[in-house]
Order: C-alpha cells, then sequence, then structure tokens
C-alpha cells in the first residue's frame, strides 16, 4: 500500500539528460514515486488516463507531433482533473494558469528541494479547488430486478466524467458484484473490503479503486457473495465522506431491495434516479417505494424518474405510469438491444463506444440534467426538450 502522502508523477520529457537528471533527484525519496517517463507527447492523455498519475511535470520545449504546450491543453481539456506542472528555461518563461491547464511552473536549474515543493505545492493546491467544489452523490436504483440499473449507471458515470466531473462507480451491488462481471474484472482485484476501516485515508483509495480504460474510478463490490455481509452501514458512511472528498460526482449501481446498506447508500444520496420500465410490476413496486420513501422523509425532489427502454410500452400505457408516480417522470432512455449486447459483453460503455447512438444521446441528456439540478452544469439549449 502506497504511504499516506506519497505522490504519483508522470514525467513527459524527451531531453534523456533532464530525465536522468529528475530520476535521480527522485531516487533519495518516496514521498514521490516516477510512474513513468514519456517522451512522445501524443500518447500521454491516453497513459495518463491509465496510470492515473497524482501530478504531471511537461517540458514545455517537448518537441514531436504534439508539443509541450500542446500537450498542457490536451490535458486541460480531457477532463482527467491532473495538475500540471511546466518544466522550461528562463530564456522562455512560463507563467502558472490554472486555468490554463498550468498549475505550476519549475525553471531550470532547479533543486531537489525545488522540485519535491513544487509538487506538493501543485497537487495541495489542485486539491483544494476540486474540494471547494461541489461534490454531488446519484444512486442508481430501482424496485425491481433487471431493468438496466448497472448498465445505466456504469454509462451515466461515464457520460459525467466527459461533463468534467472527476466521476467514481461504486458497485453498490455488494453481494454480486454486478459491475465485476460486466466489466470482466479479475477475481483478485481489490473491493471495497480492502478499504481499512478505521482511519482512511485520500492515499488508500489509489490501491482500492479500479481505475477503468473508460475514464472512470470504479469501487468493487466484493469479490464473493458471503463477503457482503462484511460491509456495515459505518462503512458505507466512511466511503462515501471519502469519495466526496476527492470526486466531483459519485455514481452508485444498487441493487434492488431496501435493505440497511442500501437505505445508507440513499439516505447520502443527492439524487436518486429511480429507474423505472413499462411494466405492471415495476410500476406497482415503484408506487410502493415511493410510499416508503415518503414515510422515510425524502423530499419527492430527491427521486427523478428515469424510464428505460421508453419506446417499448409492452402494451402499457404510458400515462398509467405517470398516474401511478403522479408525474411525467424526468428522463427517458430509449432501447437498443444490440449496442447494449454489444458494449455489455465487451465490457465498454456505449456513450463511448457509440456516441451518435440515440440510447448515448439520452444518456448523455440525462448526464447534463442531473449536474444541472445541482447547478454543477447548465444544460445546453439543444438538450433542452
Ligand atoms: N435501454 C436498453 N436497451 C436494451 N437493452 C437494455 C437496456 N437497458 C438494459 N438492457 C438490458 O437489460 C438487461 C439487464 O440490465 P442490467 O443488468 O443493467 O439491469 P439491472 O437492473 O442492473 O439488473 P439487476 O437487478 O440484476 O442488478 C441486460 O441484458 C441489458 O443488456
Ligand atoms: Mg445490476
Amino acid at each position: 500500500m502506497a504511504s499516506s502522502d506519497q505522490t504519483r508523477l508522470l514525467l513527459v520529457e524527451d531531453v534523456p539528460q533532464v530525465a536522468q537528471y529528475i530520476r535521480g533527484l527522485l531516487n533519495s525519496q518516496s514521498t514521490v514515486k516516477l510512474l513513468d517517463v514519456l517522451e512522445d507527447g501524443a500518447k500521454v492523455v491516453a497513459q495518463a488516463q491509465q496510470l492515473r498519475p497524482d501530478v504531471i511535470l511537461v517540458d514545455a520545449l517537448l518537441q514531436g507531433r504534439v508539443k509541450g504546450p500542446q500537450l498542457v491543453e490536451q490535458l486541460r481539456a480531457s477532463g482527467l482533473r491532473v495538475p500540471v506542472i511546466v518544466l522550461t528555461v528562463p530564456q522562455n518563461p512560463v507563467e502558472a494558469d490554472p486555468d490554463r491547464g498550468i498549475h505550476g511552473v519549475l525553471a531550470m536549474p532547479f533543486s531537489g528541494f525545488d522540485l519535491m515543493n513544487r509538487i506538493a505545492t501543485a497537487r495541495k493546491e489542485f486539491a483544494t479547488i476540486s474540494t471547494t467544489g461541489a461534490s454531488r452523490i446519484f444512486s442508481v436504483f430501482a424496485p425491481k430486478g433487471g431493468v438496466g440499473k448497472t448498465t445505466l449507471a456504469f454509462n451515466l458515470a461515464v457520460a459525467i466524467g466527459q461533463l468534467d466531473q472527476r466521476t467514481v462507480l461504486i458497485d453498490g451491488s455488494l453481494q454480486f458484484g454486478d459491475l465485476r462481471a460486466l466489466l470482466k474484472v479479475p477475481v483478485d482485484a481489490p473491493s471495497i473490503l480492502d478499504l481499512p476501516t478505521d482511519r482512511v485515508a485520500e492515499s488508500d483509495l489509489q490501491d482500492v479503486l479500479w481505475r477503468d480504460p473508460s475514464g472512470i474510478d470504479i469501487l468493487l463490490a466484493p469479490p464473493r457473495v458471503e463477503m457482503a455481509e462484511m460491509i456495515t452501514t459505518r462503512d458505507v458512511d466512511k466511503v462515501l465522506s471519502l469519495l466526496r472528498r476527492v470526486y466531483g460526482a459519485i455514481v452508485i449501481d444498487m441493487s434492488s431491495v431496501l435493505n440497511d446498506i442500501n437505505l445508507a447508500f440513499l439516505d447520502l444520496s443527492d439524487t436518486i434516479i429511480e429507474i423505472v420500465t413499462y411494466d405492471s410490476t415495476t410500476i406497482h413496486n415503484t408506487v410502493a417505494v415511493a410510499d416508503a420513501f415518503r414515510m422515510i422523509g425524502y423530499p419527492a425532489s430527491k427521486v427523478r424518474y428515469l424510464v428505460n427502454r421508453a419506446d417499448s410500452s409492452g402494451g402499457i400505457d404510458p400515462t398509467d405510469l405517470e398516474r401511478a408516480i403522479g408525474r411525467v417522470p424526468e428522463h427517458k432512455v430509449v432501447s437498443d438491444g444490440i449496442l447494449v449486447v454489444q458494449s455489455n459483453n465487451e465490457g465498454v460503455p456505449f456513450v463511448l463506444a457509440n456516441p451518435a447512438a440515440a440510447i448515448s444521446q439520452d444518456v448523455a441528456r440525462v448526464a447534463q440534467e442531473v449536474l444541472a439540478v445541482h447547478g454543477l452544469r447548465p444544460v445546453p439549449v439543444a438538450a433542452r426538450r
């Protein structure tokens, strides 16, 4: 496990002597871990998505297809949300400007002390910027199984991540670990159970989260059914408060029961995205859950209904659903059997595999709308109905 304040650094440097000098400075200490040295600017965004560094150091004079300043801009626009320090020479002055993705500048020559100091400051300042922004918890719930919770939670999390929110997806389906199956994660991949039970620190997350190639981080469920019982409601509280400090958006894929664990997830959610479909059992259960939520004291606005497979009414009049829930559902997502099955089989989100498909556009719109509810991002005019 990483020590609590270890910083994971990615260096982008095409001058071997400079890379070697920095390696040398970092060799004698353990607070900064050098993950890799990349020479080709064109590969950095993809590599950073895989490696998930805490800080990236970029040579302003980087040559090649993607030059230094261009790379800094690419990293800013990538939604990775990693502080970038630009390495330069006095003849090429660069100014720190977080709005342009430059969170620190280091001019040569510099000492080991300067390097460590700049890295620590950039990371700390960036964390402050990130956490002063509001963090929101969205649980994807349904009172009936098999209605698309896992599929939609995964794609919604990726779509929210695309909107520049640092996003984590929690596999709250603790017994069966639906996301493990969907993403074909190895059995020994760490899970929520691997988080220390006391004094959980931000750095512990590094060892426990699954870095999905889709760009989001995932907190997996335990690998075996019986292990779900080891998670307590206190663990849920701790995990969510920790994730809130690091992520702009937390999406939870839930199971279909109202037990203590699920109520802990729901209590702490800012918005419950409740999936409904046009079938009579779902409608019946949705009404029962609405009663339960009312008794618990959740305001009606905490729930937003999402009709999944909204284009296949299965013989049910959509107004029956509206009458039952007492309002028009806030969101609709169409069916797309071929794309959903194909993407789920490959463990990739359809919002990335085929962003132009109607189902992907629907999910992207849900992402914009749920963020807009919390003032996190205005809904673009084109997305309004
Ligand atoms: N909009 C959609 N279009 C086509 N197929 C869909 C759609 N949404 C979900 N599905 C399919 O429905 C099935 C169930 O989806 P999923 O596993 O996401 O549901 P769930 O609610 O998480 O189930 P569980 O209750 O078992 O956790 C999957 O086979 C998925 O491919
Ligand atoms: Mg599921």
